[in-house]
């Protein structure tokens, strides 16, 4: 069993052993549980965290940035990335994460460039995590999601899991796969087929003897899933409006699907949603989407006590 991951980046998820995930997800299990009885942990007294978000988020700063509050460190952060960093100016992610590495001990980046959390780390003289490079990966969400599995289905092993919306621009979905493969899924990717998982994606997978199906038929593919993890069209990723439109209706989830197709169904989702589940679906109990999204915090409390080299 892997015991810690200070001083390393996490760039990508593939840059973490099955045994280190694992440490995340138990150290994520431990916080969660000493969170219910006190607020705040003062297990990283004096320790900043700096946010560099160069793309829209809610979930994923907010969360860290409470994630370190609790552990007793402090956050600084640049508001609004793009427009009012050095960056905008012309300066380089690499210079940028160097410079900031000067007054944080550890950086949390997101920016739509895949490749850009790379490039960030390669400037930085701390652990640099990546907090989404565009359509790349998102590994911190993978290990949240791979948390939020176990606790809903009780194991990671041998389930089948089918992955919908727009699997070509969704880095969440592509950290996911490639997080899963571990313990040997059943994957149904469901998409149109102009959004389809990327073959590189799938031809990795299938090396790794996971079991890849792919159908853009929703109710087919329901009936044969322990989890549906619902993913929103990437409406930022399209080039041309007219696509975005024709397919930003593909695949919506409502209450009557899901009880005439599998009423067991564990249901996630990244959030934010636009339209692909509908709001009677929330009050289901297999609806795990806001859970999904407060388990963001234990997780990233693992994460960032680990590569600072602390836990609990
Ligand atoms: C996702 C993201 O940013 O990739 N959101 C998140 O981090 N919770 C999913 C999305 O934006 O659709």
């Amino acid at each position: 069993m892997a015991t810690t991951l200070k001083g390393r980046d996490v760039i990508a998820i593939g840059g973490l052993t099955k045994d280190e995930i694992e440490l995340v997800l138990a150290q994520a299990a431990r916080f969660e549980e000493r969170c219910q009885e006190a607020r705040e942990l003062d297990l990283l007294p004096g320790r900043v965290l700096a946010t560099l978000f160069y793309e829209p988020s809610t979930r994923t700063r907010l969360s860290f940035e409470t994630a370190m509050h609790r552990l007793g460190g402090d956050v600084i952060s640049v508001a609004e990335g793009a427009r009012s960093s050095s960056v905008a100016k012309g300066e380089t992610l690499a210079d940028a994460t160097r410079v900031v590495s000067s007054y944080a001990d550890v950086i949390v980046q997101r920016h739509p460039a895949v490749g850009s959390a790379q490039e960030a780390a390669s400037g930085a003289t701390v652990p640099v995590i990546n907090g989404g490079d565009g359509v790349g990966e998102h590994p911190t969400q993978a290990l949240l999601d791979l948390y939020t599995i176990e606790r809903e289905r009780g194991t990671l092993n041998g389930l089948r899991i089918g992955l919908v919306g727009d699997l070509k621009h969704g880095r969440t979905v592509h950290s996911l796969s490639r997080a899963l493969s571990h313990w040997k899924p059943v994957l149904t990717f469901v998409s149109p087929p102009a959004l389809a998982m990327p073959a590189e994606i799938s031809e990795e997978l299938r090396k790794q003897e996971v079991t890849v199906n792919e159908t853009d038929d929703l109710a087919a593919a329901m009936r044969q899933c322990d989890v549906l993890y619902v993913t929103r069209i990437q409406k930022e990723r399209f080039a041309d409006p007219a696509e975005y439109d024709r397919l930003k209706g593909s695949y919506i989830l409502d209450r009557a699907l899901v009880e005439r197709t599998n009423p067991e169904l564990t249901i996630m989702h990244p959030l934010p949603r636009v339209n692909e589940i509908a709001a009677d679906v929330d009050s289901l109990a297999g609806a795990a989407y806001f859970r999904q999204a407060a388990n963001g915090v234990w997780t990233r409390m693992a994460i960032l006590a680990l590569v600072l080299g602390e836990q609990l």
